[in-house]
């Protein structure tokens, strides 16, 4: 299958087993405006840019040009035909000859492996601007060109421009402004929207917490989570005591009693920890790697209580808004065997602990800089902004402790401190404008999506960890599986091409978790939910990286009479039977057994119409592995003849408008 070999050659590419190829996925572009060059990797030969915004973060709004650069890697030597559609001017090199200079489709030979690419687009002369590449072959209908093929070489410039935008977002996420302030230069609202990124509530601590722990948390975050945001404030010979005495001062009032687990619910709660795919973000309790994210303190956080954990786990925003863990819509009892489980099989640390002194912690939390970060205050002894600007490589960002002074400690590696100086060399102004299509990318991998989802030819990380999954699963006993029962080991769906399938509205409120049905029944695995803000951005920045719109295009009412072609078609009496495996509204699939399938009611509201067609067309095309079946050749022939004469674009068009008319 074309998909596969193209999953093996990106597997290939992206493995350090070939570094003489050097090459890494996606297209080196270079936008211009105003004067000024801005350069970054984008997945796609596409772009959406609306009019009055920034091209860039890095470059002002206004026309601009765009310069894509690197490499299509064929699977193959072939022939392809190129075509793009744009409303700016665009130019497309291939192996050194023009191929395209205009919205007329070209052919050209392609070389078997690496093919030389240069793009160059305008803008267009009014309003948004937008470009999307795409090819056909003998072997299959339109398409756009898959992230898959790109590669680019990298080289210093290019290096430099990724340096600052990690920068600037580690800039954002670990909350310098909170410390270093500067009205002018870094916004409170608007402008890149992981500034001011907040922190949990330290409200009723001492209901849910163990002092002794919180005691350790405070004096060295990072020792107990890696990656946290929060840095390690105190150091010298007291920071264990400062660190108690807030702890104390934290708790004051009540002191959690040690709870009881119950280890009967604890192996129900293993298996959702693998099925749900907590595991593909977090290391289990008795896990002693660190890789994920540890909950092997979990115990000892809560002193082994049951219901501020699953208060926790049924809404982790609660008393921490921008919190990275995703909400799960858990059950009562989901979440109930989940705390069992996590109490059950982690730690509980026996320490001499220090004694804590609340009146102190009181004012050490006051003067310490807690609550610029905990609670917004403005800093008050910290130095601002313009100051670390004339000593950036000192104080929080100092290379060996000893130079480090009283600044905190944020456990920065050297590509994060490197990153953070090369931003901290710009003129900032980027901090006031963003683009969605780089929040999308951003935030991709902060919430880590890829944990669930495969994405341009990668499998997830839950794929990866079949084996301790299997474990999981094993230790509770086997249920007879009744038909309709979900599954634990269905396909998830990529996230590659979801920017260009799903409306931008509903994506939307299906990643803040607000869509009320599950679209796949048949999983176990659920979406879980993110904010709904979050949420808004990535769905836009995913429509914006593929070229398109945020909205699609108004349609008039529905066709009647093709509408009643397509409710033909769609049966099993001189149709395709898409019935067989799509339900109907309350009328379920004739055969379930076949494939499931997702109900033909959701589609409309969830599919862009040039999706649409582009699956039913050739589905293997955008998922190898669908065993939704292919029913037009590549010329677009379909085997039902007497209808719409057999053309399976019109036949699809026609389901299409009988799948609008249907409630
Ligand atoms: C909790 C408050 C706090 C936060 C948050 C914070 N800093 Fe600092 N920073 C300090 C303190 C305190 C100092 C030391 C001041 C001194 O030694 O007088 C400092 C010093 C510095 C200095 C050295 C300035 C000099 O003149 O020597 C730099 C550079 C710096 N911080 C950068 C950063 C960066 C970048 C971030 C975000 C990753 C950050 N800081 C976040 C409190 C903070
Ligand atoms: C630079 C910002 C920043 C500063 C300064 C900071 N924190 Fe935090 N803190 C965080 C973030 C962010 C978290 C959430 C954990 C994470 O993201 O890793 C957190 C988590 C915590 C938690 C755990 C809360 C929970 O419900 O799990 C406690 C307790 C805490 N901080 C106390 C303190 C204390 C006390 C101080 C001052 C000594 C302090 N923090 C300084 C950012 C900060
Ligand atoms: C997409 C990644 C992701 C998934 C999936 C995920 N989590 Fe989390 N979880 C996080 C992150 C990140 C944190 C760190 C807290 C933060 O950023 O606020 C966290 C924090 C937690 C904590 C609190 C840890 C502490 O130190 O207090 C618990 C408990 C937890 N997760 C349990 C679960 C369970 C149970 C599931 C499955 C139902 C799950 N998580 C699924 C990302 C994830
Ligand atoms: C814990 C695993 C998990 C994480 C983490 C996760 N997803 Fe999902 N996602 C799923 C599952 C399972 C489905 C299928 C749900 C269904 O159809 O019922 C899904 C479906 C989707 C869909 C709908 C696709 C379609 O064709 O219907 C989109 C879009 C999506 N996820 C985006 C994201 C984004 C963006 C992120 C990161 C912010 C993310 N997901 C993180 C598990 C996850
Ligand atoms: C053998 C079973 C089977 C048959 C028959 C079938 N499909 Fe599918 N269809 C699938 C599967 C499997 C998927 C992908 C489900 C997923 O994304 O997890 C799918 C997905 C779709 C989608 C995307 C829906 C969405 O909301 O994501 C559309 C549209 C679609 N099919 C249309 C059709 C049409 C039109 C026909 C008949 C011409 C048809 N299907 C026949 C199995 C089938």
């Amino acid at each position: 299958m074309f998909g596969r070999t193209f999953s093996l050659l990106w597997a290939l590419l992206a493995s350090a087993a070939l570094p003489a190829l050097a090459a890494e996925p996606g297209l080196q572009v270079t936008f211009t405006s105003q004067g000024q060059s801005d350069t970054r990797v984008d997945r796609l030969l596409a772009l959406y840019v609306p009019a009055q915004q920034c091209p860039t973060p890095f470059l002002a709004a206004g026309p601009f040009t765009a310069k894509w650069e690197g490499n299509i890697e064929s699977p193959v030597r072939g022939t392809f035909n190129f075509s793009v559609e744009t409303n700016g001017k665009f130019k497309l090199t291939l192996n050194g000859k023009v191929l395209l200079t205009d919205t007329e489709a070209k052919t050209a030979e392609l070389n078997q492996g690496a093919n030389t690419l240069t793009a160059e687009l305008t803008s267009a002369a009014q309003g948004d601007t937008f470009i999307r590449l795409n090819w056909s072959s003998k072997n299959f209908p339109l398409e756009p060109v898959p992230p898959m093929v790109f590669s680019h070489a990298t080289n210093p410039g290019l290096e430099k421009a990724q340096a600052q935008r990690f920068g600037r977002l580690l800039f954002a996420q670990y909350n310098c402004a909170a410390c270093h302030a500067d009205a002018t230069k870094i916004p409170r609202t608007g402008g890149l929207p992981e500034l001011n990124p907040g922190a949990p509530l330290l409200a009723d601590l001492g209901k849910k917490y163990r002092p002794e722990f919180l005691a350790e948390w405070i004096d060295n975050p990072a020792a107990i989570r890696p990656h946290t945001l929060m840095p390690k404030l105190f150091s010298g010979p007291d920071a264990a005591q400062k660190a108690a005495d807030l702890a104390a001062m934290l708790t004051q009032g009540a002191t959690p009693a040690q709870g009881t687990k119950d280890l009967s619910q604890a192996a129900a709660g293993g298996a959702l920890f693998a099925n749900l795919g907590c595991i593909a973000c977090h290391e289990t309790p008795d896990a002693t790697t660190r890789d994920r994210i540890p909950l092997a303190h979990i115990q000892d956080k809560y002193h082994g209580q049951v219901e501020p954990l699953m208060a926790y786990l049924q809404n982790p925003a609660a008393t921490y808004a921008q919190t990275r863990m995703p909400n799960f819509r858990l059950s009562e009892t989901e979440a109930r065997q989940l705390a069992h489980y996590l109490l059950a099989r982690g730690r509980m640390v026996k320490r001499t602990a220090l004694v804590g002194d609340a009146t102190r912690g009181a004012t050490l939390l006051a003067t310490s800089g807690c609550l610029n970060c905990h609670a917004g205050m403005p800093p008050t002894t910290q130095p601002p902004l313009s100051k670390i600007l004339q000593n950036p490589a000192r104080g929080c960002l100092a290379e060996e402790p000893a130079a480090r002074g009283t600044a905190p400690d944020f456990h920065f590696a050297a590509a994060q401190r490197q990153a953070l100086l090369s931003f901290l060399a710009t003129d900032l102004n980027s901090l006031q404008q963003d683009t969605p299509a780089e929040f999308a990318e951003r935030q991709i991998q902060n919430l880590q999506c890829t944990a669930c989802h495969a994405r341009d030819g990668k499998i997830s990380r839950w794929a990866q960890l079949d084996n301790e999954c299997k474990k999981l699963r094993d230790a509770v006993p086997a249920k007879e599986h009744q038909e309709g029962d979900p599954v634990p080991d269905a396909p998830i769906p990529a996230l590659t091409w979801q920017g260009e399938k799903l409306k931008t509205a509903w994506m939307t409120s299906f990643i803040a978790g607000e869509v009320a049905y599950k679209p796949r029944t048949w999983l176990i695995g659920r979406m879980p939910g993110f904010a709904h803000a979050t949420a808004a951005n990535l769905a836009s920045g995913l429509a914006h990286q593929h070229g398109f719109s945020t909205v699609e295009p108004a349609e008039p009412e529905p066709n009647l009479e093709k509408a009643k072609i397509g409710e033909t078609l769609v049966g099993n009496d001189g149709g395709f039977n898409c019935i067989a495996c799509h339900g109907l509204g309350d009328r379920p699939p004739t055969a379930v057994f076949e494939a499931p399938a997702i109900n033909f009611v959701q589609t409309i509201e969830r599919v862009r119409k040039g999706y649409f067609q582009r699956w039913v067309l050739a589905p293997v095309r955008i998922d190898p592995e669908t065993k939704m079946p292919k029913y037009a050749d590549p010329e677009g022939v379909t085997a039902i003849t007497d209808q719409l004469e057999g053309k399976g674009p019109d036949q699809f068009e026609a389901i299409r408008e009988y799948l609008r008319t249907i409630k």
